[in-house]
């Protein structure tokens, strides 16, 4: 008899978020379980990864550890991004046509995001992320439509005294989004790219993240499109331990 070839479909979350947020040692940590001293990223890296004892998979709740499909279960492929905005078309491949990517963990330094300067790039880069789904949502062919791919925002480096905790980074990125998106649809405006024509407010439309009105971002807009945001805290290097435990929590859950 063949020995069927099945392709290599583990599930896959992508790791994306600006430069310095973590990512790597995430990965690092994940791979080998120790934590390790990182280098800004210049190219993307997969790892096979198997979810920390302690978790279980979404899809084996029913099954008992030690059962071969418990265990497959329990893998996946987790992919690292640069973060440097010159960089990031590693990370927006990615997103294009997204095989077997079952969430994306956007990495926050928490407390970056407590000055304007990190809050707006951060901010932006979420938006443009935010926005590939929304289109692939949108643009969707068939009735059906895309698999949903969920978002968790990794509130990091919680250990630091200067973090803002996950509930007001939450709120910063929503303001600091409502911004960006207002920002967008002026900058579509003034360029004439939306002027002239019927379909103006179609066009506009299509470029506007969430709902369609002028009030602020609220994360749970996404829902209407398919995308949900979860947002949890944690550290992955720090004095007092580290703290991953709710990031592996939300990957089991879409295991
Ligand atoms: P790019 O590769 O440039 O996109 O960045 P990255 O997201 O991969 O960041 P990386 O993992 O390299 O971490 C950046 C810096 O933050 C490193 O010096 C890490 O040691 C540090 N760091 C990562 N996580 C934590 C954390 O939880 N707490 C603290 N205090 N520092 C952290
Ligand atoms: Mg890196």
């Amino acid at each position: 008899l063949y020995r069927k070839v099945t392709p290599t479909t583990e599930p896959t979350f992508l790791l994306l978020g600006p430069s310095g947020g973590g990512k790597t040692a995430f990965l690092t940590l994940t791979e080998r379980n120790v934590v390790a001293s990182t280098h800004t990223s210049t190219a993307p890296q997969t790892i096979e990864a198997t979810l920390p004892d302690g978790f279980t998979p979404n899809s084996s709740h029913y099954r008992s550890p030690g059962d071969p499909a418990y265990e497959r279960s329990r893998r996946f492929l987790l992919v690292d991004t640069p973060g440097h905005g010159k960089l990031r078309r590693f990370a927006t491949t990615q997103l294009v046509k997204p095989t077997n990517v079952r969430g994306i963990v956007f990495v926050v330094d928490a407390a970056s995001v407590a000055e304007d300067a990190g809050l707006n790039e951060t901010a932006e880069y979420l938006h443009d992320v935010l926005m590939a789904l929304q289109k692939r949502y949108t643009g969707a062919k068939t009735s059906k439509g895309p698999k949903d791919i969920p978002v968790l925002i990794a509130a990091n480096k919680l250990d630091l005294f200067t973090a803002l905790p996950p509930h007001l980074v939450k709120l910063q990125l929503e303001k600091a989004i409502s911004e960006v998106r207002t920002n967008r649809a002026k900058g579509l405006r003034d360029s004439g790219v939306a002027m002239g024509g019927e379909d103006d407010g179609l066009d506009e439309e299509r470029e506007w993240l969430g709902e369609g009105g002028e009030g602020s971002f609220e994360f749970a807009q996404m829902e209407e499109v398919g995308i949900s945001v979860t947002i949890k805290g944690g550290n992955v290097i720090g004095t007092e331990g580290v703290d991953t435990a709710g990031w592996y929590e939300w990957i089991a859950e879409q295991l």
